[in-house]
């Protein structure tokens, strides 16, 4: 059995700012396979968010083979891609991405709208695994910091993705909480065996992980296995 959900094979993105061309992402080549926690590290600049809105299916690659099991994810339609994203990937983001005007309840349901019925009933289990059972109907204004990352962390698996994205998930919040988003973000890879690939500045937080990916000016330049 293939037992890889990522796999990335010369992947290039570019931009162009009217005729020049900019090259983020020179040819990246790796896998992830499931169950593993890996760690992207790298310089402010250096195409980390680039590379994990590729793989997030947010956006796509300028060349290059991009696969979510056995899926070749970078030939698809953007109606596809959605597809993909709301069935099989969850995203933690560095300023927690909710939704204003929501409840914690409804930021969390939100996204199996998508999938299939509104999903009230395990948006309440998720928040509680979170320790929010009591903020139930709190707009994020209402929250700290580390309430609303655990928030988003709920939204993330309301529908049971197998694979995790992480763009410094701990990158707006003090130390002590930081550490305790980064615990949950463990149990999540522990106890319920999520993939899961964060980005992260902090060294101490990649050394908690099985293997950080360094990515340089477009290309990955070491991996190291914790
Ligand atoms: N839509 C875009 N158009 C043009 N250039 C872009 C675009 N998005 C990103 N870039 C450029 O791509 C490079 C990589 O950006 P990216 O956001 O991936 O870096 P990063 O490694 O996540 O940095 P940070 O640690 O600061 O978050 C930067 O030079 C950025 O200016
Ligand atoms: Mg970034």
């Amino acid at each position: 059995m293939n037992n890889q959900i990522i796999s990335l094979e010369d992947i290039k993105k570019s931009y162009f700012i009217k005729d020049t061309e900019f090259s983020v992402l020179k040819g990246i080549d790796f896998d992830i396979k499931k169950g593993e926690f890996v760690a992207l590290m790298g310089p402010s600049g250096s195409g980390k968010s680039t590379l994990l809105n590729i793989i997030g299916a947010l956006d796509k690659p300028s060349s290059g083979k991009y696969h979510i099991q056995d899926r070749l994810v970078s030939d698809l339609s953007s109606d596809q891609l959605a597809d993909i994203r709301n069935k099989y990937i969850g995203f933690i983001f560095q300023n927690f991405n909710l939704i204003p005007t929501l409840s914690s309840l409804e930021n969390v349901a939100l996204p199996s709208f998508y999938t299939e019925q509104e999903n009230y009933d395990r948006a309440k289990e998720l928040l509680s695994m979170v320790g929010l059972q009591d903020k139930f109907n709190n707009k994020p204004n209402e929250l700290s910091g580390g309430q609303r990352q655990r928030v988003a962390i709920a939204r993330s698996l309301i529908n049971n993705p197998e694979f995790i994205l992480a763009d410094e998930p701990t990158g707006n919040l003090d130390s002590i909480t930081g550490k305790e988003i980064m615990d949950l973000i463990l149990s999540l890879n522990k106890k319920y065996g999520k993939t899961i690939l964060m980005v992260t500045h902090d060294p101490h937080l990649a050394q908690l992980t099985h293997r950080v990916i360094y990515l340089k000016d477009g290309r990955i330049t070491k991996e190291k296995s914790v």
